[in-house]
Formats: structure tokens, C-alpha cells, sequence
């Protein structure tokens, strides 16, 4: 075969012809994509298939078919090889902000569905596809196709609002030749309208849609006189914008959309938007505008289907046309790998460093990708893909009865919460099934439906055997060497068979199971004839509960067996306390859980009756497309139309982010000479260096460089962004204090080159005794020196006259920013010690400062540079300083440009969290719940070193107040060193964390006084004028406004006495509701940090170009500069260009963080402009029928300077740490929110019903932004309460290094129902146009979610009898969910071994 293969490689891109003689095996095609054909749109996330934000669409033709089909793909994990024959689309494929937008793409820009755009993308290839495949998609199949995508930024609801308007539930009719696809304007009055935008009210916010292809340009005017009401974004149920009619009427505004008074006078404050975009003047989909399948894909089936052999330096790739080719190939090469979709060879590979010389393709071996149909079941070949699988047995399931396919319902159930669509439509069930994973999601239920697996020798004999008793031990099984895996068959059930399957994880969409099972089992005369119980994730292999499945024959299928089987299972089914995984307890009583249900849904079908009470929870989970509204206040009718403040325009970037035009770090081009950098990371928690050695990384073909401590003076190794605490190196000398920390670099001509050699120095290590735990900290007494401490009254006099005492104590952990864009930086080497430094970096002026340290030269020869961040949330603040001092250094000792970009496990391996917090509370309380004093204690996991955590620490402890009033109170914060990665700055910087102990000390009062929380939380809540912690006034307090506006929407009266009934009603659900305040202080905590500059340029044609000190990560910094200076100089947007942050043009800049950007650079803009407005005035005067260019020319005829620096500085900050006199924060921003959560108590599921939330964020500048971060910082908040848990070995490792170790929130995490507000009427004087800070503040929203699980989990225990108080640590994952409900099934463990008695295989920091 080898002679006859070609190696010649052909493809088609984006309509390209694409031929690559001999093409590297090891290339992904995604590395193809960026590196050689240049289209950067793609992005490299996580390179493991996790995110989503590398999806291409691959097109092929099926010859028997006769069909093309379109697969959305993960390019990160696709073999450049595997691309022979297919037409592959990217992101620039589709459309161009320089010529036609698709419809995808305009709809997202214009949805504010973009954000930092580093996902964009990839959300919108996968939304391409579906289009290509559907064209009137319904929303639920936007969710399925969206369960491979994550965003770190929206929160998710904006990108769908953008892509319901393709959907069948836009208001579009889903008939055949629909006006949405047809291309005329769009429905008449009648037809069906979801999401009311059929008024036709085109107020100011239709100016996004301005002439040209711009989102906010300013070509018409047309719609310059109305209120900007466009209907609602929410269209659940059909009932679009009636439900925001209602919502409105609710609120009690009586003129809202036009203006128009409708009950009395009309009132300018009661002006409120609904909706953010105008969903009427949107570009209608056409699909047979959409390119055409390269016609040579289909006409030369022969060489599209010939053999291939493709050779690289490591790697030899096969793909055999035949299966005797197939079987010659594995005869050679018996170690060779059967590569399918390479989901799993892929992550091998690339995480954990595997080799595979040899790999061979079976994707034209027809054996193996044909299904067969008989008497008894199906035949899939051994390369069929999950996606097809998926398709068959749907298609079985709709032709059969459905006794027959009770096996093919539960797999088809598993496959829809197996990975996401990315994933299902490469990988094949022979890649599953050879695996042999213990957490595999289909092997459970193959083998207890008894399935066979059809395996072949390279001399042509077949054996047939069955799944059950494949598995020898951790993924090993009995197929020998020279064994292909050639079919696997699945058969139809009896009558009197029934089969279910149970999947547990931490997220429902994309995750791997915690615990999986199958269940099969045959009744005949009322006796169990054959019983077969299958689990994943309690062994090294799935196993079968082998004692139950033979005790349960002959026994009815009643109590007494349901008694028997759970004390069997927990026998068959044992997991020692350091079982890898961690969760033991939870892990055996799924075991039971899953039974039990099993055994109820068995009961029904027998029956036809299950217990009403049980009902739900054998309800298959199923999602409502989920509905959301947005309320603001609108612009006056009289705004002139090229003023964009308080519009809710567009993100700046947004065209580019969606075509992927948008340039990051990474996409930067190569220069010339540029030398790739591979880091060296320690790889030990506290360790001494003993040695060094890179001989053998240098010998790396194309490895040039290796540098380390060596190579730089040791009083310039010595650094640290902390000012007062130099306390970190360049490079590791003579110790580790914590893995991932940074021992050398290898420079090679390429990255792939670089990190392999990287992995090849070898570092000798003596180990020491480490810290890793807070409570290890508190053990050691391991603390920074500075103890933060505030006291007001006489605390224990209060204690001693207090009512009632309340104690308690509160675990929260940190969480991983998962920016998508990980670190990186690109060193340039200039003249005279000058070095340009592009960084992906939220504070440049750090970096600036630490680069220059390093390398010993003043800071005027280093600039620093950042056009945008693909997200940062503070990760990207200082820890950067990690990453650019020693490639800097690398830099300037080659000589050469030195490019290094984190791989997405270095970056989450090294670069800190949000901060781990343990702290203990002591409340004073009335019989009424009011606190009287207060004592609290505050620890924090700092990690190895200070960097920012002083502040961090500050915040924490001025924040443990949240929104209410403390009489008296001590409250202490300490900072625990531990030899973890060094935490710093996360959205809220310690204010979640301090606000946390608040809420769980309220939550505690009023459950040990038996009172109601909201009632607690209300009579304690501060007002206007009460002194907080730091004894500072509160001002401008608007939290009992926020909270009775999201008292009335939520309903939360009505919606109590629901969850009541709902509780009685049901053994097994429960539900809880929680109304939380939420107040955060606004300003840095460091005085002087709070300054900001920008430099403003006009040009003689009347171009305006804004710098600023702040940089562009998301949140929509230069979008509102660009809205003030429209305002202040009273030129169109198009006018204004702000393109990157410089420190050579605004320098001395603090970090874009505190949520206090647009309040410095916008006001720095502001200052500039009136300043530029001031000069132009006199020739505004003499010419006040001419134009803005005209006064311009005027002025710089007249030799007026038209460059100019505006600056701002916080006004009132005085605080000092010493005294503690003084205002330490400008003012505070409040806001309410109150969630509705389910509780599946046999599982610890939960899901999210309902979220109402209003913030006060003054007079928004940019509704949409602002409502664009309340819900992504929500979104943010849930996953910090709710799911996303970090796991460390108990020696320090990182195990969530991840997106497919660490869940963040997907899209099918969002409530069912999101309504967010804006409060109306409430100016703020101390920031821009009356505004407020919005970026930190409605993080702790989401800690509603958190109090509601609580009660839910309440609930259950009152109703089994436990009354004791309730402790349950953030995240609420469902392990702690489940056990902290207990009942008779968690009473049957036996008893948990002591801690200290074993090593766990998991700490909580
Ligand atoms: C993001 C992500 C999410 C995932 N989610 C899940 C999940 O939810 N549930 C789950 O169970 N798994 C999950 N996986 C694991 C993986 O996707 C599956 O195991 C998948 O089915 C593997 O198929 P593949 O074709 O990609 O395998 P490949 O990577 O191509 O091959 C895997 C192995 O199987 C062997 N092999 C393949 N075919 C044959 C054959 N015919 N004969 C002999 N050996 C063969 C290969 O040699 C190789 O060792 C996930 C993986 C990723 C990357
Ligand atoms: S980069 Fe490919 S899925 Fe994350
Ligand atoms: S916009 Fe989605 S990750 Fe930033």
C-alpha cells in the first residue's frame, strides 16, 4: 500500500485550493490555519477541545449519501492530515467588515454579543453550521451546537438574543419560505412575534444600524426622535413583548416606550429601554447566498479517497483505502495508534506528552464506518462517529416501538450530554470503547446492554466477545497487539426489559462524569430474571455490581430488593479515602442514588405509577429556552444624534471580533528573526535547586537558546510588583517556593520546538516541607507581617448585653480567571537598550517598570504596548510581570525578538487565582435579628508571595460589611503564605470574599433564630449616613431601592409561598429562593493609584485620535471614550479612533482594574476634550455655520496646538492605613438580586430557575455595556459560588489546569429566566455624565444563587428530621450539595475515615 499512497495533501479553504507536499503529522490544522495561511480569525485556547474558540466548519461529500454535510470542528484537535478531501470554513470565510457581514456576524456585533471577542469566533463558525445544516434553526438546536463553545465575558444571554434572531423562535414563522429567510423585510402584523419587535418603534438606539456596514454609524438620522424601545429579547413562551409590557406595568412606570404619556404627566426619569438592539433592520439570512461546495471534492472521488501516507521528522500518518490495507498497516506496526476524531490521542499527545510514531487513519475503510441493521440490533463500525450514532438511533427510536429501543433512548439521552457537538461530530465509538476510560460515558452502558465487540487480527480473523469482561485494568483490555477493534453491536430490548443510564458531572453540558452508570434489567411473573448494573468512575475500569446482580435474581421488584441492592451496591462498589478523584462519599452514595431511580422509573413502567412525590426527580432534565429582559433608562428625546453618551451603542471592535479582523497578541505576524520562547517551570511545591541542566535541550533540532538565573545579576533577579515586598525572581535560583514558577527559558526557532525542548532540561530538586492548605498556614503560623485590623465600640460589652450570640464560620475557594486568551508577550530588542514589549497585560506600567529593573536600564527605554486583551479580570494585572521580565531578558541577551504565548496549563498552573478565603464570624443579635456587634476573622491564601494581596486584604476587610450597619465590630485580615501559586487581582479584588462572610453570618442568624433571612438581611441593611468599617459616611445608599424594585419583579411573596407547596409536594426536588444586597466600594484602595491620563490628538481633516492609560480587555473602555468624546466635541463617531495603550503615550498609568477605568480615563478624556473644545471655540465662533474640520483647519492655520494631555485625579481620598482617618473609597454602588434554584437531593444537581437583579450604576453611559457586564459578572459570580472548584494534590499540583478539569459556566448554565435593571434615577456626581463604576460590583449577585441552594438544601433536611445548623463551603458543587441534604441513602455509608488518618487525593486551598 505504502507504494501506492500519495502524499500529497489537498483541501479546500475558505473556497482555496490548499496542496502541501509531505505535511507534518503532528501539525494540527488549527497550527495550519494561523501559522501558514495567516487567517488568525481561529483562536487557540485550550488546545484540548474544551472551549469551542477553534471551530471551523468542515464540509465533505458523502458519495452514498449523495449529500454534503457540514460538521462544526474543535481545529485544535484535528489533524492537519485529516483534512484530505474536505472543505474547510473559517471565521474570515464568511464574511468581512470590509465588504458583507454574514448574518451571523452582524447579529452578534449588533446583539452585544461580544465582548473581549476571543470566543467570537468560534461561536460564530459554530453557528454557521448550524445554519448550513439548518436553515430555520429552532433555539434548542443553538444550544446543542453552542454546548462546545464557552465564554468568559457575556454571560452568555447577549450571544443568544444575537442568534435567536435566526432562529425559528424570533418571531420568524419557520415556514418554508419565511420572510426571515426569504429576504423581505420581515413579518407582517399577525405573524408570530416572540420577541416583540414588531412595533416598529425605531428609537435612538436604531442609530447602531446607521448607514454602511458600521454598528454605530452616522449616516442616518432618521431615527434620531424616538425612544429607542424596541421590544423585548426575551421570547420564552411566545409571549414576547407582552411579558415585558407586564414587566413594565410591574414596575409602575406609567409612560414608557415613545415617550408617549400613557397615565398622566410625563416624566423623563420613567423613560425605560427594553432592548438593546434594534432587531428590525437586520441583514435576513439567505442561504443560497452561502458559498458553494468546491465542485472537485465531488467529481474526484478517487483521490479523494486513495490512500495517503504522510511522513514528518516524529511522525508517520497512514490512511489505508481499504480494511486488508488497514490490517497490512497494524501488521507492520503493531504499536501504531487507529487514529479517528484523535479527541483522545490529541489530549494525549498534547497534555500528557505521549509519542506516537506511527498513526493510522481508518476514515475510508468502509468496514468500519458502515451501520448495520438486523433482527437484533444495530452494528456500528468501529469508526462511526458519535454524531452519526446519535442520528441512527434517533431515527431507530421514531420507527420502533419504544419498549424496543430502550438501550438506544439511553444512549442517545448519554450522547447529548457527551462533550459537546465540536466533539461528537469527529470522535468515533471505537475511540471511546479502545480507550477504556473509567469515566467513559458509553461504556457503562454497553456493557450492561450486554453489547459485543467484534475484533480483528491482521491475518483477517474475527472473535466476537463481549464488552463485559474487556476491561483487564486501567485502560487496558484483552485485544492483543495486532487487534483492530472492527464493529460494536447493540441490542434491541424485550418487552420486559428495561434498561435507563445516569450521568453525574460537574457542569450538565461538556463534562466528564464524576459517576456514570447503566442498568438493565428483565422482569418476568414478577421476579427479576437477569439484572445488570454497570458503573463508571468507581474504578480503575467501568465495573458491574457482580454480588448484586446475582442476589437480585428471583427477588420482586419491591422495597425489600431496593433495601438489599443499596447495602449490596455500596459492597460491590468500594472506594478507599484516596481514591484518585477525590469525593468518596459523594461518588458511593450516586452509586445508590442512580439505583434508586432506576428502581422508580422500573416501578412506573411496571406499574404505570411512580409515587407522585417522586416524579420530578425522574423527570429527564430538559432546559426551556431560557428568557431574559433588560431594563434602562433611555436618552432624552431632545439628545442631539451624534452624542452617543447613555446609547447603547456597540462595542468599538465588535465588526472585527466577529470576523475575526480583531488583531490579539498572538496574531501579531512573525518578524523577522523572532525566536519562540519555551518556559521551564518548577515543578515542585518547596523544593531546593539543585541542579540545572539543558545540554540535552539545546540539542533540539532548531533549539538556539537556554536561559536562567545564570544569565542575570542577582540584585536584578530580585522582583515583585509589590513595591515594599521584592519578593519574587526573574528566574528561580536556589529555590521553588510553589510549582509553576519560572526556572528558565529555551528559545527555538518555533513554539512546537521551543516547549519540546523546554520539557527536556532537566532540574534535580531536594524537596522541603511545604505549605499548601490555608488551614496548613494557620497551622504553621505562616502570615505576611501586616495584620489589617478595625475596631469601633465596645465590642465585648455589647457581646455580654447581646440577646442571642450567633458563631459560625465560612470556606470560600478561589477561582481561575480562564481569560480565554492566555498570557503572552513579544520582546523587541532595540537600539541604545530601547525594548517595544506587545504584552497581554491589563497593567503595562508594571511591566514596564519590572522589565526595566531586570534588565537595568531606566523605564525611557521600554514600552509597553496592548491593542486588547482577550479578557483579564485582574489575572492579567501583575502575574504578567511573571512571564515579560524573564523573555525580556532573553530577549535582550539573544538579541532577537522573543515571542512567548502560555500554553493554556502553564497559565493556569502558574499565574494565581482568586484568593481562597477561611474565615469565622461571632455576630451579637437582637431577638429581632439586628446585629449589634460584630467579631471577625479573615484569612486569605496569598500563595508564595505579596503581589497584590495587601489590597486584596484591605478590600476583603472594608467589604465584610456589604450592605449592612455594624454597631460595633472587630474584624481582623490576615494573609497566609503558602506554597501555592502567588493569587492577585480577580473581578472584585477581596470584596466577594468580605461580602461572603457578611451573608453567611446573616444567613446563619436567621436560621439559628428561626427568623426570615430577608427579614434579617433587611432590618440590618445600612442607610444613608451610617459610618462603615473604615468609619467613612455612606453616601448616596440606594440598596433598599434596588432591593424593592427586585422584590417586586421577582415576585419574591409569591414566590416563597410557590417553593413552600413546591417542597411539600415533592420528596426528592426542592427549591429555594434568596434575596441577597450587594454594596461594593469604589475608588483603589491605594490613594494613589487613583489617577489617570489620556492623550487626545486632532488632525487637519478632523480625525480625532484618544489614547489612553487604560487598557481595552472586554469591558468596553474605549467604546465609552469614543461616547465622550462625541459628546464633549460634538463629532460623529466615525471621527474617533482609539487604537492601543502605550506607555510611551500616557504614561505612569495605573492598572486597568478596580472596576475605576472609565471613571479616570474617561474623565482624563473628558478633560482633554473640553480642553481641545476650549481652543477650537474662538473659530467655532467666527465660522458657526462651518464644520468640525473646518474650526480645525481654522485653528491649526492659527498655529493652535491640537495635542493634548487630559488627566484625573479622585477627588476626597484621604484614607490612611495608620489612623484609619479618612475616606478610603469615593462612593459605593448597590444593587439586589434574588435567584430561585432547584435541588436535585439525589444527585446534588441544580439549576437555576429564575435571577432578578437591579444595580444602581448611575446614569449609564452605555446601557448595553453596563448591562453587558452585569450579566457577565453575574454569570462570573456563578460559577465562583456555584461550580468552579480548584482541586490540588496535597503536595501542591494543580489538577485543574483546564477547561476540561475546571468548569466554568456554559451557555446552558444561564437561569432560565434573567431579568437585569438598571435603577433609574440615580445621577452619581462623583464620575463621568453622572455614572457609576459597573465592571466588580454585580459579581456578588450571583451569591443569590449560593443562599437559594441553601435553602433548597434546608428543606431537604428539615423534611429528614436534621436539624442542626447548615455549613455548606462555595462552590455549592454538587457533591457538597448531596451531602449536605442526607437522608437514608448518605446514612448508609459507613463512617469516613478521620482526617489526618489518610492522604486525601484532593485539598481545598
Ligand atoms: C473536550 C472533550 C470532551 C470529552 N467528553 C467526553 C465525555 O463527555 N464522555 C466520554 O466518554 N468521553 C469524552 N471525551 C473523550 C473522547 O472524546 C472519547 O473517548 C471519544 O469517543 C474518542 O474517540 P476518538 O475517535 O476521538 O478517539 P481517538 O483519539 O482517535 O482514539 C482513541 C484511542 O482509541 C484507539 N482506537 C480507535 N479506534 C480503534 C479501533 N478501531 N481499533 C483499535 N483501537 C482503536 C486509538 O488507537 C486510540 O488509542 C472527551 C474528550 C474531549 C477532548
Ligand atoms: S482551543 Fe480548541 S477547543 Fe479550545
Ligand atoms: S467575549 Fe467571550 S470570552 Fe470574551
Amino acid at each position: 500500500m505504502d507504494d501506492k499512497a500519495s502524499n500529497e495533501l489537498i483541501f479546500y479553504v475558505n473556497g482555496n485550493k490548499v496542496q502541501v507536499s509531505s505535511p507534518d503529522p503532528e501539525w494540527t490544522l488549527l497550527f495550519f490555519l494561523r501559522d501558514k495561511l495567516r487567517l488568525t480569525g481561529t483562536k487557540l485556547v485550550c488546545g484540548e477541545g474544551g472551549c469551542g474558540a477553534c471551530t471551523v466548519m468542515v464540509s465533505k461529500y458523502s458519495p452514498d449519501r449523495k449529500k454534503i454535510v457540514h460538521l462544526s470542528v474543535n481545529a485544535c484537535l484535528m489533524p492537519l492530515c485529516a483534512a484530505h478531501g474536505l472543505a474547510v470554513t473559517t471565521v474570515e470565510g464568511i464574511g468581512s467588515s470590509k465588504t458583507r457581514l454574514h448574518p451571523v456576524q452582524e447579529r452578534l456585533a449588533k446583539s452585544h454579543g461580544s465582548q473581549c471577542g476571543f470566543c467570537t469566533p468560534g461561536i460564530v463558525m459554530s453557528m454557521y453550521t448550524l445554519l448550513r445544516n439548518r436553515p430555520q434553526p429552532s433555539m434548542q438546536d443553538v444550544e446543542t451546537y453552542m454546548q462546545g463553545n464557552l465564554c468568559r465575558c457575556t454571560g452568555y444571554r447577549a450571544i443568544l438574543d444575537g442568534l435567536r434572531t435566526l432562529t425559528t423562535d424570533s418571531g420568524g414563522c419557520g415556514a418554508q419560505n419565511c420572510c426571515r429567510t426569504n429576504g423581505s423585510s420581515g413579518c407582517g402584523p399577525g405573524d408570530r412575534q416572540t420577541n416583540g419587535t414588531g412595533s416598529g418603534e425605531n428609537g435612538t438606539n436604531s442609530r447602531e444600524n446607521g448607514a454602511g456596514s458600521g454598528l454605530n454609524g452616522t449616516g442616518s438620522k432618521e431615527n434620531g426622535t424616538g425612544s429607542g424601545v424596541n421590544g423585548t429579547n426575551s421570547g420564552q413562551n411566545g409571549t414576547g413583548s407582552r411579558e415585558n409590557g407586564t414587566g413594565s406595568r410591574q414596575n409602575g412606570t406609567s409612560s414608557r416606550q415613545n415617550g408617549t404619556p400613557t397615565n398622566g404627566a410625563y416624566r423623563e426619569e420613567d423613560r425605560v429601554g427594553t432592548s438593546l438592539f434594534d432587531t428590525e433592520r437586520l441583514t435576513p439570512y439567505d442561504p443560497s447566498q452561502e458559498a458553494i461546495f468546491p465542485p472537485e471534492l465531488m467529481l474526484r472521488p478517487d483521490w479523494v479517497s486513495r490512500p495517503l501516507k504522510f511522513s514528518g521528522p516524529r511522525v508517520t500518518w497512514h490512511r489505508p483505502a481499504t480494511l486488508s490495507e488497514l490490517l497490512r498497516l497494524k501488521a507492520a506496526y503493531p504499536d501504531a495508534k487507529l487514529v479517528n476524531g484523535n479527541t483522545e490521542i490529541g489530549v494525549e499527545v498534547k497534555l500528557k506528552r505521549c509519542e506516537y510514531p506511527v498513526l493510522i487513519n481508518p476514515g475510508q475503510v468502509t468496514e468500519l464506518t458502515s451501520v448495520t441493521w438486523d433482527e437484533d440490533g444495530v452494528t456500528f463500525g468501529a469508526a462511526v462517529t458519535l454524531s452519526d450514532i446519535e442520528a441512527e438511533l434517533q431515527a431507530a427510536q421514531s420507527q420502533q416501538p419504544a419498549w424496543k429501543t430502550r438501550v438506544f433512548s439511553a444512549i442517545t439521552e448519554m450522547l447529548r450530554w457527551f462533550a459537546g457537538t465540536q466533539i461528537r461530530n469527529v470522535s468515533a465509538i471505537g475511540g471511546n470503547i479502545m480507550t477504556g476510560s473509567p469515566i467513559s460515558d458509553l461504556v457503562p452502558l454497553l456493557m450492561s446492554a450486554d453489547s459485543q465487540l467484534t475484533l480483528m487480527t491482521s491475518s483477517g480473523e474475527q472473535r466476537t466477545v463481549p464488552i463485559r469482561g474487556f476491561y483487564t485494568a486501567y485502560r487496558q483490555n484483552i485485544a492483543r497487539p495486532d487487534e483492530i477493534l472492527l464493529s460494536v453491536t447493540v441490542p434491541y430490548t424485550a418487552e420486559d426489559e428495561f434498561f435507563m443510564g445516569f450521568k453525574q458531572a460537574h457542569r450538565r453540558d461538556d463534562d466528564i462524569a464524576i459517576v456514570n452508570a447503566g442498568f438493565f434489567v428483565r422482569i418476568r411473573d414478577q421476579k427479576v430474571r437477569t439484572f445488570r448494573a454497570t458503573y463508571g468512575g468507581m474504578a480503575a475500569t467501568a465495573v458491574s455490581a457482580t454480588k448484586t446482580e446475582q442476589a437480585l435474581v428471583g427477588r420482586p421488584w419491591d422495597d425489600s430488593l431496593l433495601q438489599e441492592a443499596v447495602s449490596l451496591l455500596l459492597e460491590d462498589l468500594p472506594l478507599g479515602p484516596s481514591a484518585p478523584g477525590g469525593m468518596i462519599e459523594y461518588r458511593r452514595t450516586l452509586t445508590l442514588s442512580f439505583f434508586f431511580k432506576f428502581y422508580l422509573q422500573t416501578c412506573g413502567w411496571i406499574t404505570g405509577r411512580v409515587d407522585e412525590s417522586c416524579k420530578s426527580v425522574l423527570e429527564k432534565f430538559h432546559r426551556p429556552t431560557p428568557a431574559s429582559t433588560q431594563l434602562y433608562q433611555v436618552v432624552p428625546n431632545d439628545q442631539p444624534v451624534e452624542d452617543l453618551v447613555g446609547r447603547p451603542v456597540a462595542h468599538m471592535s465588535a465588526l472585527k471580533q466577529v470576523t475575526g479582523e480583531a488583531q490579539y497578541l498572538d496574531d501579531i505576524p512573525p518578524l523577522a528573526g523572532e525566536l519562540h520562547a519555551g518556559f521551564v517551570l518548577s515543578s515542585r511545591a518547596h523544593a531546593r535547586i539543585v541542579s540545572v541542566d539543558a545540554r540535552e535541550a539545546l540539542q533540539e533540532p532548531g533549539a538556539t537558546h537556554f536561559f536562567s538565573a545564570k544569565d542575570i545579576a542577582p540584585e536584578r533577579n530580585k522582583t515583585g510588583p509589590s513595591p515594599h515586598h521584592q519578593d519574587e525572581e526573574v528566574f528561580r535560583a536556589e529555590t521553588v517556593t510553589s510549582m509553576g514558577q519560572v526556572i528558565g527559558l529555551v528559545l527555538a526557532y518555533d513554539r512546537a520546538t521551543a516547549q519540546r525542548a523546554a520539557k527536556k532540561v532537566k532540574v534535580m530538586y531536594e524537596d522541603l516541607p511545604a505549605i499548601i492548605t490555608t488551614e496548613d498556614a494557620i497551622r504553621e503560623n505562616s502570615f505576611t507581617p501586616t495584620v489589617h485590623y478595625f475596631e469601633h465600640g465596645d465590642v465585648d460589652i455589647a457581646f455580654y448585653s447581646a440577646a442571642h450570640v450567633v458563631e459560625g464560620s465560612v470556606r470560600m475557594g478561589g477561582q481561575e480567571h480562564f481569560y480565554l486568551e492566555t498570557v503572552g508577550c513579544i520582546a523587541v530588542p532595540k537600539e541604545d537598550n530601547e525594548m517595544e514589549v506587545h504584552v497581554s497585560s491589563q497593567g503595562l506600567n508594571i511591566n514596564q517598570m519590572l522589565i526595566a529593573r531586570a534588565l537595568g536600564v531606566p523605564a525611557n527605554r521600554i514600552v509597553c504596548k496592548a491593542k486588547r486583551l482577550g479578557g483579564g479580570f485582574g489575572g492579567k494585572e501583575s502575574r504578567t510581570c511573571s512571564v515579560t521580565t524573564p523573555v525580556a531578558v532573553a530577549a535582550n541577551r539573544s538579541g532577537r525578538p522573543v515571542r512567548a504565548v502560555l500554553e493554556r496549563d502553564e497559565d493556569m498552573a502558574s499565574m494565581g487565582t482568586r484568593h481562597p478565603m477561611l474565615a469565622t464570624y461571632r455576630a451579637g443579635v437582637t431577638a429581632e435579628g439586628k446585629v449589634t456587634c460584630v467579631e471577625m476573622e479573615i484569612f486569605l491564601n496569598a500563595g508564595f508571595s505579596h503581589d497584590l494581596s495587601l489590597g486584596v486584604i484591605s478590600r476583603a476587610t472594608t467589604s465584610c460589611d456589604n450592605a449592612y450597619h455594624y454597631p460595633a465590630y472587630r474584624i481582623t485580615g490576615k494573609l497566609c503564605l503558602t506554597n501555592t501559586p502567588s493569587n492577585t487581582a480577580f473581578r472584585g479584588f477581596g470584596g466577594p470574599q468580605g461580602s461572603m462572610v457578611a451573608e453567611a453570618m446573616m444567613d446563619d442568624i436567621a436560621s439559628q433564630l428561626r427568623l426570615d433571612a430577608t427579614q434579617v438581611r433587611m432590618v440590618n441593611l445600612v442607610q444613608e449616613g451610617h459610618l462603615n468599617v473604615t468609619r467613612q459616611p455612606m453616601v448616596q445608599v440606594t440598596v433598599d431601592r434596588c432591593i424593592a424594585e427586585v422584590v417586586q419583579k421577582a415576585g419574591l411573596r409569591r414566590l416563597q409561598q410557590e417553593v413552600e407547596t413546591f417542597n411539600r409536594l415533592n420528596r426528592w426536588k426542592k427549591r429555594g429562593v434568596a434575596l441577597i444586597p450587594n454594596k461594593f466600594n469604589i475608588a483603589f484602595g491605594l490613594a494613589l493609584l487613583n489617577q489617570g491620563g489620556a492623550l487626545v490628538h486632532i488632525y487637519t481633516d478632523g480625525s480625532v485620535l484618544v489614547t489612553v492609560g487604560g487598557v481595552e480587555m472586554g469591558q468596553g473602555l474605549f467604546t465609552k471614550c469614543y461616547q465622550v468624546v462625541t459628546r464633549v466635541l460634538g463629532v460623529s463617531a466615525d471621527r474617533v479612533y482609539i487604537s492601543e495603550t502605550a506607555t510611551d503615550k500616557v504614561p505612569n498609568a495605573s492598572p486597568t482594574a478596580a472596576s475605576m477605568s472609565t471613571d479616570l480615563y474617561g474623565a482624563a478624556v473628558l478633560n482633554a476634550c473640553e480642553q481641545l473644545r476650549e481652543r477650537l471655540a474662538p473659530f467655532r465662533k467666527a465660522a458657526p455655520d462651518g464644520t468640525f474640520s473646518d474650526w480645525v483647519l481654522a485653528a491649526y492655520q492659527s498655529r493652535v496646538c491640537l495635542s493634548v494631555c487630559g488627566f484625573e485625579v479622585t477627588k476626597g481620598l484621604a484614607f490612611d492605613p495608620l489612623t484609619h482617618i479618612g475616606d478610603m473609597y469615593s462612593y459605593f454602588v448597590f444593587g439586589a438580586a434574588c435567584s430561585l434554584v432547584e435541588v436535585d437531593c439525589l444527585t446534588g444537581d441544580h439549576q437555576v430557575l429564575k435571577t432578578d437583579i437591579v444595580m444602581d450604576v448611575g446614569e449609564s453611559l452605555n446601557p448595553a455595556i453596563d448591562i453587558g457586564q452585569i450579566e457577565g459578572a453575574f454569570m462570573q459570580g456563578y460559577g465562583l459560588f456555584c461550580m468552579e472548584r480548584l482541586k490540588y494534590s496535597p503536595n501542591g499540583f494543580n489538577f485543574t489546569r483546564g477547561p476540561g478539569a475546571y468548569k466554568i459556566p456554559g451557555f446552558g448554565d444561564i437561569p432560565l429566566e434573567l431579568h437585569v435593571s438598571l435603577l433609574r434615577g440615580s445621577p452619581n456626581p462623583r464620575a463621568v455624565y453622572s455614572s457609576k463604576a459597573v465592571g466588580e460590583p454585580p459579581l456578588f449577585s450571583a451569591a443569590s444563587v449560593f443562599f437559594a441552594i441553601k435553602e433548597a438544601v434546608r428543606a431537604a433536611r428539615a423534611q429528614n428530621g436534621i436539624s442542626e445548623p447548615l455549613r455548606m463551603e462555595s462552590p455549592a458543587t454538587p457533591d457538597r450539595i448531596r451531602m449536605a441534604c442526607r437522608d437514608m441513602f448518605t446514612d448508609k455509608l459507613p463512617q469516613a475515615p478521620e482526617p489526618g488518618s489518610f492522604k486525601p487525593w484532593m485539598v481545598d486551598l
